[in-house]
């Protein structure tokens, strides 16, 4: 079974091609992203409407390049597969938009996938892929969340930010020491050459004695910071970004370690954009190796938005029989959408059949 699928939920148009036969994890046959990172990096920030027009410009070429590198044409396709939510209204609407106006062309069923359930079913596509169950820590641009995976669509929240994601804290301290967009990899850059121990930034509710996570905070502390060196900023950048990515990583390591004693599970998985970071998997993987617990990470082109996410989301669910696709023509988007919301029997998705 070769499910297409595409990523159109904030600022990379992403489109992949897995094959699903089976009862094997989907393999991945080939996958294309476009990163509209240069366009709004003259802005600062991602640009919903530009974002959104991009998107149209790209996902067609970006298919026809993934069918012809896996050597399938379109009509091999049987199900296509886009991210229904959350993210941009109008950038979601491009790719549910096109995936589709596809399936009803080619009368095969679309299907709507969760974002988040992409990042975190991304490690199965690794070459040291999880098995369930497993803690995830969900670290991207927007979400902070701790969870509880029994299997594909079972998804418990344990924790998540009451305020502002990881991603946003690197983003935002990022901007306030004048890195471009989107901060994130700028600031783990510079902080290879600074003192993490430079300043005292706060690590917030490190001690709260749940799991959830708080980096509104943090980012205040930060430009605080900032203003007080004033003209010595540009001198102390390093150690401050070394000082912020400190404060980030060990609330991160600290809290998942919680959540696998509090679910005495001894797998855990980190997916989303902030996964990436170097600091964060040698801190989780020091930590872990010492309590005897597995570490799962996706392949790190595939920790930032990607198609190949979305496809086996959709391609591993359709596997674990979650899907009943519908007859009809209809689809929506979900700009906010909860990953614990996603509950096998209340989610049909857009799904089109033809006839
Ligand atoms: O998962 P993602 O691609 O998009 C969302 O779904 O939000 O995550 C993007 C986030 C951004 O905040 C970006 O700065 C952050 O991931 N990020 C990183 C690194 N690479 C990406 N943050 C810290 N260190 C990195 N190496
Ligand atoms: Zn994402």
């Amino acid at each position: 079974m070769l499910v297409l699928g595409f990523e159109s939920s904030c600022d990379e148009t992403g489109v992949a091609l897995v094959d699903a036969g089976g009862v094997g994890v989907p393999r991945l046959l080939a996958h294309a992203l476009f990163s509209q990172i240069d366009m709004h990096q003259a802005y600062g920030g991602v640009v919903p409407e530009l974002a959104s027009r991009d998107h149209i410009r790209r996902v067609l070429p970006l298919t026809q390049t993934v069918l012809s590198e896996a050597d399938r044409t379109l009509a091999q396709v049987d199900v296509i597969a886009y991210t229904r939510g959350p993210g941009l209204a109008g950038a979601l609407l491009v790719g549910a938009g096109v995936a589709c106006s596809l399936a009803a062309a080619l009368g095969k069923p679309a299907l709507g996938v969760h974002h988040l359930e992409g990042h975190l079913l991304s490690p199965f596509l690794s070459s040291d892929p999880p098995e369930f169950p497993f803690v995830a820590l969900l670290v991207s641009g927007g979400h902070t969340q701790l969870m509880r995976v029994e299997r594909v669509g079972s998804y418990e929240l344990l924790g998540e930010s009451i305020d502002d994601a990881a991603g946003e804290a690197f983003d935002k301290s990022a901007k306030l020491m004048g890195l471009p967009y989107p901060g994130g990899p700028h600031l783990a850059r510079l902080a290879e050459q600074g003192d993490s121990a430079a300043f005292k930034l706060p690590r917030p509710l490190l001690h709260s004695g749940n799991l959830d996570f708080s980096f509104a905070g943090l980012k205040t502390a930060v430009l605080t910071q900032a203003k007080k060196l004033g003209d010595a900023l540009e001198a102390r950048k390093a150690d401050l970004a070394a000082s912020t990515q400190a404060a980030i990583v060990e609330v991160l390591v600290k809290k998942s370690l919680s959540a696998m004693t509090q679910t005495g599970l001894r797998r855990l998985v980190v997916a989303g954009g902030v996964g990436a970071n170097a600091m964060l998997r040698s801190q989780l993987n020091a930590a872990c190796e010492q309590r005897g617990i597995r570490v799962h990470y996706p392949e790190l082109h595939l920790c930032t938005d990607n198609g190949a996410m979305i496809a086996l989301a959709a391609g591993m669910r359709l596997q674990a029989g979650l899907e009943a696709p519908e007859r009809g023509y209809m689809f929506d988007v979900k700009p906010r959408w909860s990953l614990a919301e996603l509950r096998p029997e209340a989610e049909a998705a857009c799904a089109i059949t033809n006839g």
